[in-house]
């Protein structure tokens, strides 16, 4: 080797070290694990057949795991607690009278409805985000019982047949039409499908999935009139009262509207407790959450951080009783972490930081 070459080699040896060490620099650091997207939920009838089978199969599942409740200190007489789907229920029954009616009557809800949709995800190997059911569309009356949501193939099912009530007792739904077993779809025949309730008995009683239509109701509380009325309420306050409306179904808001127009007097989602036993509930809490976060895209900035509301049951005036806080707690038992308020105020923080991850495809706007 000449000292020319040698020279040479030197520089080369140089030059490529330095190469290698721009190139080095310039390299793009390690991948970072990506962070998770919110998944996005879309409304019932928009879904592909095979996504609407994909879903309901999955809560065919939920139906089928067994309950992660037991041992101490589970109430051990609550012997209606038999699967997965009824440790939700149970938890609602359990507490009814501190979830509605109160300030965080939406937060709780919104936690309860995205821990089922983790539910079906994780434990049952569904891929898609909990669909919604926008029942604006399904106003007036005249169009009701013929909702995409009721299609006995593609959907939950219809009305039960009419079982006659005292048409004068205070629990009897204006504009009943059913009250028997739901009769086609995916979850008819079964006459166990529900093991929890009526009301708030956590004791084993089989009982089918029954429904009592009411489409006068749902008209008159689900179309877009009301529904509008409610997203232009300019506090939070105001906003959850017309959301939930009062005690009687004369001054119903748009949550009573869901539940007694598919439940009426007889069915599960008409009852205040084991209302959640029946599959739609879920569609209908959606479509509330919708509507809420359509409220707080309104004005996000205030909006994420705006709760207010008794912490007890109608306590509305009552200053001694508070109001619901970002600290307000909140509960699905053994289905997932405990969290505040505050952890649900925005659906779409995802991560670590995040209670939940999941986004809508379109909102309500005025
Ligand atoms: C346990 O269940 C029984 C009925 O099954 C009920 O009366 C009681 O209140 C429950 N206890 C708790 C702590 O939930
Ligand atoms: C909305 O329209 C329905 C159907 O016409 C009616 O019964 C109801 O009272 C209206 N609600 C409001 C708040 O205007
Ligand atoms: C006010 O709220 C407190 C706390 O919930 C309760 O103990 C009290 O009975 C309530 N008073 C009235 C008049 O509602
Ligand atoms: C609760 O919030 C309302 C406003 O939404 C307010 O008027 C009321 O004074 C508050 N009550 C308490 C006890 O903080």
């Amino acid at each position: 080797m000449t000292a020319k070459s040698g020279t040479r080699s030197w520089l080369i040896f140089t030059l490529l070290l330095f190469w290698s060490a721009a190139i080095g620099e310039a390299r793009p650091p390690k991948p970072q694990p990506k962070s998770p997207q919110p998944i996005v939920r879309k409304e019932w009838r928009t879904l592909t057949n095979p996504q609407k089978k994909a879903y309901i199969k999955a809560v065919k599942c939920i139906l089928a795991k067994p309950s992660l409740n037991s041992g101490e200190p589970f109430n051990t007489t609550a012997t209606g607690v038999i699967s997965r789907y009824d440790d939700l229920v149970y938890t609602h029954i359990q507490q009814t009278y501190s979830i509605h009616y109160v300030g965080h009557f939406l937060a709780w809800h919104r936690l309860f409805t995205a821990t089922y949709e983790r539910m079906l995800r994780d434990e049952c190997g569904y891929k898609g985000a909990q669909p919604y059911w926008d029942w604006t569309l399904d106003t007036p009356a005249s169009q009701w019982t013929q909702s995409p949501v009721f299609d006995p193939v593609t959907g939950f099912g219809g009305n039960g047949p009419y079982v006659a009530g005292d048409p004068d007792s205070p629990f009897a739904v204006p504009g009943r039409t059913g009250g028997g077993c739901v009769q086609d779809g995916p979850f008819a025949g079964i006459n166990d499908l529900v093991h929890l309730g009526p009301g708030e008995s956590y004791s084993y009683n089989p009982q089918c999935l029954k429904r009592d239509f009411s489409p006068y109701f749902a008209g008159r509380y689900l179309g877009i009139n009301q529904t509008l009325l409610t997203l232009s309420q300019s506090d939070f306050g105001w906003f959850n009262r017309f959301v939930e409306g009062g005690p009687s179904f004369e001054a119903s808001g748009v949550h009573g509207g869901g539940h007694y127009g598919v439940g009426g007097t007889l069915g599960q989602m008409g009852d205040l407790f084991v209302s959640p036993a029946d599959p739609i509930f879920h569609l209908h809490h959606a479509n509330l959450d919708r509507l809420w976060w359509s409220w707080q895209k309104l004005d996000l900035a205030a909006r994420l951080t705006d709760i207010s509301g008794p912490l007890f049951l109608m306590d509305y005036s009552n200053a001694s009783g508070g109001n619901a806080t970002l600290a307000t707690p909140l509960t699905v038992g053994v289905s997932g972490q405990d969290v505040t308020v505050g952890d649900v105020m925005d659906i779409t923080r995802c991560g670590t930081a995040g209670a939940l991850c999941y986004d809508y495809d379109n909102l309500y706007t005025l």
